[in-house]
């Protein structure tokens, strides 16, 4: 129901500015009629309409909530994943510092990035933030400093790379430098053949470091609280990956949506889960990660779930999806 809902509102939209142009050209016609009949050329425009390349590319993907898959890494070199989400608070933070915990508790080799300049992830990965002397600013400003801005975690073979609040207003530092949306993949490429994953934690905007995150990544992994307007944050995804897709990085995708926060026995939860199951099928990870308060306490004392409470709904539903992810992403335990 929902999703038929999003989807006639996005029609209405479609329909709204079809509305809109349609109008806007009639007026356009008319005043060029009363003032200069030579000014539009009505058969023109129709022409025009007729074949413009962005109606055609429109018409071949009428659905904007459609999703392209991830893209498999090289073979002894680092699969690069972004955990994103441009709504706030849906447990992006907390889904990094789990499942990179997990792996690297499984015998993975992990890098956690901070793109985020909330710099939550260190503090629930052990990491003391004023012992940092390196954080993801230096990283994408001065990609030589890469190997000296990590950090060992609470979890022996999960390293970081700490966001701060030094992240705010690199935008703007760099709106006038020529690569800017490749920085961080050009950072971290020479340490590619050091780890199995790379996890990258993004604020929830799209600013040029959440862009950076993004054309550096193979595959993404998007919480989405199963909550009213889960398909929102996703439709807006679905935008964005497009536009970086066409832009910069062909093979942009997702490795799986994972639904967090979730209650079995809230009637609406369940019910956007199974809007999303039906919208999205295999893309949706299994299990969905239950509401646990162990899960949001975890970071207090400055450890993961794993180190916390293992046997919690949260560490149980983490390490499953864990192991989900690995088949996924085709990487056994070590
Ligand atoms: N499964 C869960 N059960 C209970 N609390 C959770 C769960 N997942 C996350 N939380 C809590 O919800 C809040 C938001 O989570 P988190 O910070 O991970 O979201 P986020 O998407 O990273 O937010 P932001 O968009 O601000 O970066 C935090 O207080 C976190 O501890
Ligand atoms: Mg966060």
């Amino acid at each position: 129901m929902i999703i038929a809902a999003n989807r006639g509102l996005v029609a209405c939209e479609w329909r709204y500015l079809e509305l809109q142009l349609v109008t806007q050209i009639f007026v356009s016609v008319e005043r060029a009629t009363v003032h200069d009949e030579q000014i539009i050329d009505v058969d023109f425009v129709e022409q025009e309409k007729q074949d413009h390349p962005v109606d055609r590319k429109e018409q071949s993907n009428p659905n904007p909530l459609s999703l392209p898959r991830g893209t498999p890494s090289d073979k002894g070199r680092a699969r690069i994943v972004t955990v994103t989400n441009q709504k706030g608070g849906v447990g992006k933070t907390t889904t990094v510092i789990n499942i990179a915990a997990q792996l690297g508790l499984r015998g993975h080799r992990v890098l956690v990035i901070d793109a985020d300049a909330q710099g939550n992830c260190a503090t629930g990965l052990g990491v003391d933030k004023r012992l940092v002397k390196a954080t993801t600013r230096d990283l994408i400003l001065a990609p030589e400093r890469a190997v000296e801005s990590r950090h060992q975690t609470a979890v022996e073979g999960v390293h970081m790379i700490v966001g701060d609040r030094s992240l705010v207003g690199l935008d703007n530092e760099l709106l006038r430098q020529l690569g800017r949306e490749r920085r961080l993949i050009e950072a971290i490429e020479p340490l590619l053949p050091y780890y199995d994953l790379i996890l990258i934690d993004t604020p929830p905007s799209l600013g040029i470091v959440t862009i950076n995150a993004l054309v550096a990544s193979h595959g993404l992994i998007v919480p989405v609280q199963t909550e009213y307007f889960a398909l929102e944050g996703l439709a807006m995804l679905a935008g964005t990956i497009r536009e970086v897709r066409n832009l910069f990085s062909a093979n942009l995708g997702v490795d799986g949506i994972l639904l967090t926060m979730h209650n079995s026995r809230i009637h609406l939860n369940v019910q956007v889960a199974n809007e999303l199951r039906e919208a999205y099928g295999n893309l949706i990870v299994d299990p969905p990660i239950r509401r646990n308060v162990r899960l949001a306490e975890a970071p207090a004392h400055g450890v993961p779930i794993h180190l916390h409470d293992p046997e919690s709904h949260g560490g149980r539903d983490y390490l499953s999806v864990v192991l989900e992810l690995e088949k996924r992403w085709g990487i056994d335990s070590r």
